[in-house]
């Protein structure tokens, strides 16, 4: 495997059913990804592309064949701890954008952060410094609804990238756009690719594809072609984008937080 490798799949297949009603969703379905690699995988109604996305972000499990992630097979791991690398690893973006619509956006945005030990008020930071990148920082107390489907979509960007995940999924992330609104969004995950993220689009508009670096179209579970418009050579390398800050770095909490932090050790020391 090479350095440059993020995923490899091999001989994956999912499959539903039983004898008569047996169906194969993915059938011995082989590949291999680059980091920087921007995908958009294509291909008729039923053929396997949300499964293979859900495969691929640890959402769902193949029923046999290989999954390695970063060099480990995490085809096998416990549900445990594909929760916690999907967490570190990976941000979707999905066509219905996926967002709590009683929580704010700002919270929306954080809540991929519950799982990384920051505190509340770094996290909400955080997520307010990535709505600042998306021009999103003034609505950061609407909720979702109160905005357009183009700039919930960009919330759900927002939420995808704020752990700084390193392969960003997306189905069909402009199917419910109008064009001047998709081209937005495709506009968002270019930057975000050109700073050496992988990402992995599904979408069944084929002028979308000018964004990608490799077009596969898949047909019953498989793939049918496969063509990379953009050499290995060529791909963006990643540069370290650092929204979020250390949980030491106490520059990043209030002096709230840092109260509450001395009262409760306070309180420690006295048990
Ligand atoms: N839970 C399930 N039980 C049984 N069959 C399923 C299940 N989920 C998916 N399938 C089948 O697996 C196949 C692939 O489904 P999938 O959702 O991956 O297709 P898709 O390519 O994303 O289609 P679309 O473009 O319509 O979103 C379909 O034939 C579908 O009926
Ligand atoms: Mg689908």
């Amino acid at each position: 495997m090479s350095e440059n490798t993020i995923i490899e799949l091999k001989g994956l297949t999912k499959k539903y059913g039983y004898g008569d009603t047996e169906s194969f969703a993915l059938k011995d379905f082989d590949l291999t990804i680059k980091r920087g690699e921007f995908i958009m995988i294509m291909g008729p109604s039923g053929c396997g592309k949300t499964t293979l996305l859900n495969i691929i972000g640890l959402l769902d499990r193949a029923t046999r064949g290989e999954y390695i992630l970063n060099g480990e097979n995490v085809a096998g791991i416990s549900s445990h701890r594909q929760a916690k690398l999907r967490a570190k690893k990976i941000g979707f973006v999905f066509q219905n954008f996926n967002l709590i619509n009683d929580l704010p956006i700002l919270e929306n945005v954080a809540l991929p952060l519950v799982y990384t030990g920051y505190s509340k008020t770094s996290r909400l930071k955080n997520a307010s410094s990535v709505l600042k990148r998306f021009h999103l920082q003034e609505r950061e107390y609407y909720l979702p609804y109160q905005l357009s489907g183009g700039q919930q979509q960009r919330v759900a960007i927002a939420r995808a990238i704020v752990g700084d995940p390193e392969i960003i999924l997306a189905d069909e992330p402009t199917g419910n756009l109008d064009s001047r609104s998709s081209h937005i969004v495709m506009e968002e995950l270019k930057g975000i690719h050109e700073e050496g993220n992988t990402i992995i689009m599904v979408t069944h508009n084929p002028t979308l594809t000018v964004y990608a670096t490799r077009v596969i179209n898949m047909l019953d579970g498989q793939i049918d072609t496969d063509v990379k418009t953009v050499a290995d050579a060529n791909l963006p390398q990643p540069i370290s984008v650092k929204i979020k800050k250390r949980k030491s770095d106490f520059s990043s909490l209030t002096d709230n937080d840092v109260k509450r932090s001395r009262r409760s050790r306070r309180s420690r020391r006295k048990k």
